[in-house]
């Protein structure tokens, strides 16, 4: 693979002196992709990765690590929302990375067909999926689709783009190139910094692969399975993930249980406390070298106590995006 072809790992450096690898210990990497944390943190001696990707193409990659650090590395072709499957209970995790999105290399597969310039067949599955763009964008009802749009992709002219769609798919099966048409000569205004189609593509890619619920679950289970004094870290791109990431972490390192009446210095320690109160972002060295570390937010919090279990309102809080998410019930019931 030439340098121009490789995925950077952003924030790298900055992600490795908060988990701080070099006094040892075992790390669940939940976003593998193509090794570049992994690699890492497995520099540092008496380290241990068990490291997931719910992506089978990843596989290649963690068998040239295992062939080279043996049992200090675990492969498992997962996705992060069934953390708390793997029986961790007893081992000592000081820390749980998170680099959510996709890779350069996923971008790049003309089969899996994540961006707007690829040809053909609609389909953006990341891996481990019960359904493809093709079956939402041809199947799901006007409102449905409008939904998806507006609420995954914040997207303001979702109502006409998703009245285009059911239009247009009357007489066609809707195609990547189709789909772009039809955005496009929807859309009101006709300049944008990004693509015009760059908010529905991404709607779209987090309704196939329920990015949204992945996240939530993902983050309540590494909550559970980190060890207390270990580390949560997690790299977003987009804001509907940061916000999502930003409330479960605050939420559960705010005393919002403590009484007024309650001695000082005798107040309940919270489950978390944030490492930092804003998000670490790309310098501008990185941003040049990797322009699209320019919107990655790096968030970290370490866990206090040691429960596995704890209440947290995340769910009520996002119900409404799960909800959306649970559109694709309707589609993969089709095939069951
Ligand atoms: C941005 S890339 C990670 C890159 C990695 N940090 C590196 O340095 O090579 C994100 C990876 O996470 C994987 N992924 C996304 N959502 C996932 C999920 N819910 N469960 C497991 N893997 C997921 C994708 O397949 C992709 O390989």
């Amino acid at each position: 693979m030439s340098d121009m072809e490789k995925h950077y790992p952003v924030l790298l450096n900055e992600l490795i002196s908060i988990i701080s690898p070099q006094h040892g210990g075992t790390f669940i990497d939940c976003t593998f992709g193509q090794g570049g944390y992994t690699k890492k943190i497995l520099d540092f001696p008496d380290t241990k990765v068990i490291a997931l990707d719910r992506d089978s193409e990843s596989m290649k990659e963690a068998e040239k690590i295992q062939n080279k650090f043996e049992d200090r590395f675990l492969f498992k072709n997962i996705k992060f929302s069934q953390l708390n499957n793997l029986k961790l209970k007893n081992e000592n995790i000081k820390g749980i990375i998170f680099d959510l999105g996709y890779s350069y290399t996923q971008i790049k597969d003309p089969k899996k067909r994540l961006s707007f310039d690829s040809i053909g067949e609609l389909n953006m599955k990341m891996g481990i999926n019960d359904f493809s763009a093709k079956e939402a964008i041809n199947n799901l009802d006007e409102k449905e689709l409008e939904k998806i749009f507006k609420y995954l992709g914040e997207e303001k002219e979702s109502k006409r783009i998703s009245h285009n769609i059911v239009e247009d798919r009357k007489t066609r099966e809707i195609t990547t190139e189709e789909l772009v048409r039809i955005i496009e000569s929807s859309k009101r205004k006709k300049k944008y910094k990004t693509h015009s189609a760059t908010k529905i593509f991404q709607a779209l890619r987090m309704f196939v692969n329920k990015e949204i619920t992945e996240l939530i679950y993902g983050l309540i289970n590494a909550a559970k399975v980190v060890k207390k004094d270990g580390i949560i870290a997690v790299v977003t791109f987009h804001s509907l993930e940061d916000r999502i990431v930003k409330y479960f972490f605050k939420s559960l390192s705010e005393n919002n249980s403590v009484s007024r009446y309650v001695p000082k210095g005798k107040e309940e320690e919270n489950l978390l406390k944030l490492i930092n109160k804003k998000p670490i972002i790309a310098s501008k060295r990185e941003i040049n070298e990797n322009p699209s570390s320019r919107s990655a937010k790096l968030r970290c919090v370490i866990k206090k106590k040691n429960f596995y279990d704890f209440k947290t309102d995340i769910l009520d809080k996002f119900n409404y995006l799960i909800e959306v998410e649970n559109y694709s019930k309707k589609l993969w019931k089709k095939w069951y």
